[in-house]
C-alpha cells in the first residue's frame, strides 16, 4: 500500500482525491490545510485517516510516503523541497515551479534526498494522448508538420485577487493553463527553433489572453490560452497523410478522430475516473521501483517545458512581483 499526503485541499486536490479511490493499493493516509476545520471536513468526505491544521504537521507524518502538493504555482517549490527535505516523495501540480529556476531547486532537492518527484501534468499519462502520441510517432498520419492546441475558458468574473488573475500567486493563463498546449507541442515535436507570441493583459496586471507560434524546421504549432471566452479546447495534429483531432476538452482527453484520405475513424479511449487515477499509477509504480523520476515525464522534461514558458514569458513581458 502507498500512503499518500494532500497538501492544500482546494478545487483540484478534490478530483485528485475521488480518482485516488480507484487506483489499488492507494491509501489517502492524511490532509492538511492551513485550517483544521477545512482539513477535517476534506478527510471525512474523502476518508483520509488523519488531517492536519499545518502543512508542518504533514511533513512530520511519518507513516505519509507520498505528498500531493495542489496549492497556487506561487508555493509549489518551497513546500515541495520542505516535503523532499523531510524524506516526502512528492507529485507536485503543474507548473512545477513558477519558472526553470524553480523547477532546477526542485530537481536538486529530489536528487539530494533521493526522493521521487514528478510534475503533475496528468495529461502527459491520458490514454487517449498516449495512444495519439504513439500514432504520430509511428508515421501513421505521415510527417507531422502542424499542431494546433488551445485552451481558453472564461474566467476574468472572478475576483481580483483570486489564483487566476493575481500576479502575486503567478496568475495569469499561460502557466494555468498555456502550459498544456506548450506541452503538447514540446511533447509531440520538440524544443521549438524559434517562438513567436503576443498577449493580452487585465487590468489586474496578468496577461488573459496569449496566442504563440513555434517555429520547427518543418513544422509549426499553433498555440492559445486565455481567460476572455470559452472555446472549443481542441488539438489537431496533421502531417502529409493525414490528421488526428482530439475533441474539447484535449487535455482530459477521452478519445480521437483520425482521419487518413477518406477513411475516418472515431475512437473512444475513456479515463478511469477523472483521469487523475493514471498518473497517480505511473507515481506508485515509479515509488515501488525506487526511481526518482518518470520514463513518460521526466525532470529534464519539466525543465525543458518551464524554459519554453520562461522564453514565451520574455517575449510577453511577464514578471511576476515575486520575481523582481
Ligand atoms: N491538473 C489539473 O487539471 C489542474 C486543474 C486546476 C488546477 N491545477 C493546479 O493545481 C494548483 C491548485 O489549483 P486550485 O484551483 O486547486 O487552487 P485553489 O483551490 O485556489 O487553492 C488550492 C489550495 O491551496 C492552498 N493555499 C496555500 N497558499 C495559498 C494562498 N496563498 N492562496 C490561496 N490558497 C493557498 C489552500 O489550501 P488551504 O488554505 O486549505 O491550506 C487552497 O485550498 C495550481 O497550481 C494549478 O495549476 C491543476
Amino acid at each position: 500500500m502507498i500512503k499518500w499526503g494532500i497538501l492544500g485541499p482546494g478545487n483540484i486536490a478534490k478530483k485528485f482525491a475521488s480518482d485516488l479511490r480507484l487506483v489499488p493499493n492507494a491509501l489517502l493516509s492524511a490532509v492538511a490545510s492551513r485550517d483544521l476545520d477545512k482539513a477535517e471536513n476534506f478527510a471525512r468526505e474523502y476518508s483520509a485517516e488523519r488531517a492536519y491544521g499545518s502543512y508542518q504537521e504533514l511533513f512530520d507524518d511519518k507513516e505519509v510516503q507520498v505528498i500531493y502538493i495542489a496549492t497556487p504555482h506561487n508555493k509549489h517549490v518551497d513546500l515541495s523541497v520542505k516535503a523532499m527535505n523531510h524524506g516526502k516523495h512528492v507529485l507536485c501540480e503543474k507548473p512545477l515551479g513558477v519558472n526553470a529556476k524553480e523547477v532546477k531547486a526542485m530537481v536538486a532537492a529530489s536528487k539530494k534526498n533521493n526522493v521521487f518527484l514528478m510534475e503533475g501534468l496528468w495529461s502527459r499519462f491520458n490514454p487517449a494522448i498516449k495512444k495519439v502520441k504513439q500514432l504520430v510517432d509511428n508515421g501513421e498520419i505521415g510527417k507531422l508538420s502542424y499542431l494546433y492546441a488551445n485552451f481558453a475558458f472564461y474566467g476574468t468574473e472572478r475576483e481580483k485577487d483570486s489564483r487566476l488573475l493575481n500576479p502575486d500567486l503567478a496568475g495569469g493563463s499561460l502557466l494555468d493553463i498555456g502550459i498544456y498546449p506548450v506541452f503538447l507541442a514540446y511533447l509531440f515535436l520538440g524544443k521549438p527553433q524559434s517562438i513567436l507570441a503576443t498577449s493580452n493583459f487585465y487590468e489586474t496586471g496578468v496577461e488573459v489572453q496569449t496566442s504563440m507560434i513555434f517555429k520547427y524546421e518543418n513544422a509549426q504549432a499553433m498555440l492559445y490560452s486565455g481567460l476572455t471566452s470559452n472555446s472549443q479546447t481542441i488539438a489537431e495534429f496533421s502531417g502529409s497523410v493525414g490528421s488526428i483531432v482530439i475533441p474539447e476538452r484535449w487535455h482530459a482527453a477521452q478519445g480521437y478522430t483520425m482521419q487518413i484520405e477518406e477513411n475516418l475513424e472515431t475512437v473512444s479511449l475513456p479515463t478511469k475516473g477523472i483521469g487523475f487515477s493514471h498518473e497517480i499509477e505511473e507515481v506508485q509504480h515509479c515509488i515501488i521501483d525506487n526511481k526518482m523520476e518518470s520514463n513518460l515525464w521526466t525532470h529534464v522534461n519539466s525543465i525543458e517545458l518551464a524554459e519554453l514558458l520562461d522564453s514565451i514569458r520574455a517575449k510577453i513581458g511577464v514578471v511576476f512581483p515575486f520575481e523582481e
